[in-house]
Formats: structure tokens, C-alpha cells, sequence
């Protein structure tokens, strides 16, 4: 889309006469588009058809928030797999706390190590956690195993764009524990075809969970707060080490990214 631009404009066409002027352009900008909202994934996972009775593993759960809203409003019972311990013991109180607790349960694993008999799963959820994954081929194999067969995967992912330059995405990778390779949406699909998934959807959710969110929220700061970690580099570090400065920093950079287009989220529906 962009490559039609690459054409220089003159000076005159920037400065010049034009038939839109500034406040025009600024006011067609900030009228709302309608973008979808997060809970839009759970509207994709409920065309799986899982309801009471039916039995789903959230993968890479961190502190089951996910799992516990899945609980709420289908009923089902959710396991959530996270390899942090910190994430396990934060899920165990979230879990605790929460109404519909009972149908959650939370476990220490991996993608390639799922705690799970064979055939444990009626839908397998994973939402932004396929980029930590080295082992995509062994990932997706284990959640062959674990999945009724038939059942179906539903996975929200980044993928970077042809707006991403190499060195930002080499680097954003790196500030965000993230395998590089993995934000490749061709090779992605090539890998969940060979592991034996047939791609049912993909939805191309781009900036729109964002921009609602930020529609909702006028207290936005991450430009502001990339703009002071920038300038403020070395006593930030000072007061809270280089990873956590990392860590927020490549996750404000990562969610402009996402709102410019240098990544693009999507959902995936892969049945197996
Ligand atoms: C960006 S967070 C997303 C958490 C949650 N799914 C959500 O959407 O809020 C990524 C999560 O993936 C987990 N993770 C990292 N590597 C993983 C792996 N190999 N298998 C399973 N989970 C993993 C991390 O511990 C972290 O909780």
C-alpha cells in the first residue's frame, strides 16, 4: 500500500493550495472507524461450538485471566499452561478469587510439554504467545496430541509487515524474548500445514483492538513514555536494570509498531 507513495512530493504540494486543508485532513482522521475489540476472539472461539462440558487448555495463559474469562462465558472447564512460575502462582490466586474458579485449573508447562493425556481437549486457545515458541513444528505436533481429533486451535499472533525494517524487528525480538522467524505469517502457515492443520479463517484484526482500546482510553502514554525512555536511558536503567527497561521499552515500541503497521495482528482458526 505504502509503495505508492514513495514518489516525492514537491514543495509546492506540500505547502501549496490544496483541496483539503489541515483541520479537513486532522477531522476525517479522528472519526472512529468501528474497530473491532479484543473480546472479538472470544466471539472467533465461539463459532468452535464449546460450551458446558467441554474442556479447553489455554496455552501460554500467564495468570489465567484468559482462562477465567473463557470459563465465564462458555462455561467450560479451562486448563492454563504457563512456563513461569511467577505466572503460576499469580494464576492460583487470580483463580482463587474468581466466581467461576472452580471451572480453572493452572499448571506449570510448555507448548512442546503440555501436562495433558492424549485427546485431553475439545479447543486449544492461544492467545500471543506463539513468538516465544523455537520449536513451532514440535509445538504444533503436542497440541495434535492433546486435541479431540477434528477439534480446532484458535491463535491470535503478531506478524511483522513489509513496514518492519530488519534491524527493528531484530531488535524488538530480542528486547521481547521473541524468536525472530516466528513473525513470518508465510512461514507460519507453510509450518501449520505441514504439522497436518488445515487453516479454517484468518482474520486480519491489524490496529483494530488498539485503536479501540485507545478510543476508550484517553490516558494513552506509550509515545510519550518511548519518548522519555529514550531520553532518560541511563538513570532509567539506573533505577530498574537493563531487562526491565528493556521490557517496557520494547513494549511500547512493539505496540506502536502494531498501531502504524509495521506488525499486524491476526486470528487464526487451524483445525486438526
Ligand atoms: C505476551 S504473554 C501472553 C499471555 C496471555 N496469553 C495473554 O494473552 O494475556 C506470553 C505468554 O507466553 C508464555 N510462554 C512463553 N514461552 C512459552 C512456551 N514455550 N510455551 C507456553 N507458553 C509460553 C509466557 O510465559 C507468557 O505468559
Amino acid at each position: 500500500m505504502t509503495d505508492e507513495f514513495t514518489t516525492p512530493r514537491t514543495v509546492e504540494e506540500m505547502y501549496g493550495e490544496s483541496d483539503m486543508d489541515w483541520d479537513d485532513a486532522v477531522s476525517l482522521a479522528d472519526r472512529s472507524l468501528d474497530p473491532r475489540p479484543r473480546t472479538s476472539l472470544y466471539d472467533t472461539f465461539a463459532t468452535l461450538g464449546v460450551g458446558e462440558g467441554g474442556y479447553v487448555l489455554d496455552i501460554g495463559g500467564r495468570d489465567a485471566s484468559q482462562a477465567l474469562d473463557l470459563a465465564e462465558r462458555f462455561g467450560c472447564r479451562v486448563l492454563s499452561v504457563d512456563p513461569v512460575q511467577a505466572n503460576i502462582d499469580w494464576g492460583i490466586e487470580n483463580i482463587a478469587e474468581h466466581e467461576y474458579g472452580h471451572l480453572v485449573e493452572i499448571k506449570l508447562g510448555t507448548i512442546n510439554d503440555i501436562p495433558a493425556a492424549d485427546d485431553a481437549f475439545d479447543a486449544v486457545f492461544a492467545r500471543d504467545m506463539m513468538g516465544h515458541v523455537a520449536d513451532l513444528e514440535g509445538a504444533l505436533a503436542e497440541c495434535r496430541r492433546v486435541l479431540v481429533r477434528g477439534r480446532a486451535m484458535v491463535i491470535h499472533h503478531v506478524f511483522a509487515t513489509a513496514d518492519l525494517e530488519p534491524k527493528e524487528w531484530n531488535r524488538v525480538c530480542a528486547d521481547l524474548a521473541l524468536i525472530p522467524e516466528r513473525l513470518d505469517a508465510e512461514a507460519f502457515e507453510a509450518t501449520v500445514e505441514q504439522c497436518g492443520f488445515k487453516i479454517e479463517s484468518i482474520e486480519r484484526i491489524g490496529s483494530e483492538w488498539l485503536e479501540h482500546t485507545l478510543e476508550a482510553d484517553d490516558g494513552e502514554k506509550r509515545l510519550l513514555r518511548a519518548a522519555r525512555l529514550r531520553r532518560d536511558k541511563d538513570r532509567m536503567i539506573d533505577g530498574i536494570g537493563v531487562s526491565s527497561y528493556r521490557g517496557v521499552l520494547g513494549n511500547t515500541v512493539w505496540t506502536i509498531y502494531r498501531m502504524i503497521g509495521k506488525l499486524e495482528d491476526r486470528v487464526y482458526v487451524i483445525r486438526s
